[in-house]
């Protein structure tokens, strides 16, 4: 066992690595410490802030010698903002980074060692990629502010004034949005008293129809003052705005999911294009936060799929439908589930939208529903895509996908980790994982996006 060092001493480290999720990885007489905001190659003076008994975490004092792979970040709030981690990594190296981080998943976790591993996708825009941010209201200095929270506190939100990873309307509407809180006098919602009336301001976008849609979320503590002149000023500065809807969250939680909403003014949808669909997205639905990468991830997934034009497809967790509707044209028929019912009545309407007659969509729990609605008569599948949130599959959920034994399942999924521990159910319950295809969706932060084909054994 390596000696280990004592909490809060200080010392001096190369970091050699990255570990999975962005830290730096340094060894200190091969004592494994986790170095926040280090890059590889970098040599730090660093304050070892945690010790448990196989690895130590430390926090950069000075950085000595910076390494050869850093490149200077372009945001302004680059390293108070908990937004970006990577900015400042040359592009190529994160590509690299997020490579090995998969195979490592896949084979580490995994325990997968025959799998066809194809390096990464790189994102055709490094910038101004994200169709969707949520922003988090404070009290700045010139009155109340949105930003993102500071890197590593959740009580504090460091005001922003451009967020590069959205484009000028997106930065726009939002402030916008500013002016209008700071005529009225708002308060923006302090995290630690739990008071204040300003939460979030959620801004969906698409550059391809120019349409935004945007959430104001505040506390119940006062109605929402002069809402003519909010629209009046967004019509002005901001006029791709088709909707504006308002929600109430007086909980401790600091997200707009699952929120009820009501309509200020215009709609509450946007259109979004897609591969050739058009989508019409609601404010509470999921969908792909770079629409370019999302556009590669689903060729990927239909490639993958090997659709001759007559199988039944089942896409469980489809959301407003984009992944069903862009292969109902390569299949003969195809089922979604998805369990939120407002992006279940999208995913209906963008099927009529696209002129779409072979796709059925279903409200509800994966793990619920599949055995009724095989027992209801829906046809079992040939194919089945899967593209669960960050957690993965449940046991349940796998199960219920064995239970369909389809010949083939297509695992679009955002988390590798999470992939790699269902690889393994999968695997022994008669599957094998034959190729997994990495595409970069998420320029600077530590996300990567995969697809993943496995093939009834
Ligand atoms: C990663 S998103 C994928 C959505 C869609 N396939 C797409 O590409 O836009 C995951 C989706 O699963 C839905 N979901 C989460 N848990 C679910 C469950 N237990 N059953 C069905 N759908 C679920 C979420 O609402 C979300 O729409």
């Amino acid at each position: 066992m390596p000696s280990r060092p004592s909490k809060y001493s200080e010392v001096e480290l190369r970091v050699d690595s990255l570990a999975f999720g962005g830290r730096g990885v340094a060894r200190l007489d091969d004592f494994v410490l986790f170095v926040d905001r280090a890059l590889p190659g970098d040599l730090v003076r660093a304050r070892v802030t945690k010790v448990k008994r196989r690895y130590g975490e430390a926090k950069v004092l000075e950085t000595i010698e910076r390494g050869p792979d850093r490149v200077p970040a372009p945001c302004p709030h680059f390293g108070s903002c908990g937004g970006c981690r990577w900015q400042d990594l040359d592009y190529p190296v994160q590509l690299r980074h997020k490579a090995v981080q998969v195979r490592d998943a896949i084979e580490r976790i995994g325990h997968q060692h025959e799998v066809e591993l194809d390096g990464i996708v790189p994102a055709d825009r490094t910038y101004a990629y994200r169709n969707k941010l949520e922003y988090s209201w404070t009290d700045g200095p010139d009155g109340p502010s949105t930003g993102f929270h500071r890197a590593g506190r959740w009580d504090e939100v460091l005001p922003i004034d451009v967020c590069l990873l959205t484009d000028e309307p997106g930065n726009e509407a939002r402030r916008a949005v500013e002016s209008w809180a700071r005529r009225h006098g708002l308060r923006g919602y302090d995290r630690r008293a739990h008071e204040g009336f300003l939460r979030l301001l959620v801004v969906r976008s698409s550059d391809r129809t120019g349409e935004l849609l945007l959430t104001l979320v505040t506390t119940s503590d006062q109605p929402l003052p002069d809402v003519a002149g909010l629209e009046e000023e967004l019509r002005r500065r901001a006029p791709g705005v088709v909707g504006l809807l308002h929600a109430v969250a007086d909980g401790e939680g600091e997200s707009a999911a699952g929120l009820e909403t009501r309509v200020l003014f215009g709609r509450d949808w946007y259109e979004e294009r897609l591969l050739d669909l058009r989508l019409r997205v609601s404010a509470g639905s999921f969908l792909q936060t770079n629409t370019e990468m999302c556009e590669r991830l689903y060729e990927l997934a239909i490639e993958e799929a090997g659709l001759a034009g007559d199988e039944v497809v089942w896409d469980l967790y489809s959301g407003v439908g984009s992944i069903a509707l862009a292969m109902a044209r390569h299949a003969g028929e195809v089922y979604g589930i998805e369990v939120v019912e407002e992006a279940v009545l999208r995913a209906v309407e963008n099927a009529e939208l696209n002129g779409v007659e072979n796709a059925t969509f279903i409200a509800g729990d994966v793990a619920k529903a599949v055995r009724p609605l095989l027992d209801g008569g829906v046809p079992s599948p040939d194919v089945v895509v899967v593209d669960p949130p960050r957690a993965g599959l449940t046991p349940k959920a796998v199960r219920r996908l064995l239970e369909l034994e389809p010949r083939r399942i297509v695992y679009v999924s955002c988390n590798p980790t999470t992939l790699a521990g269902n690889a393994e159910l999968l695997t022994e319950g008669g599957y094998r994982l034959r190729r997994v295809r990495a595409v970069d969706m998420f320029p600077h932060t530590a996300h990567v996006e995969c697809v993943a084909r496995f093939e009834a054994a």
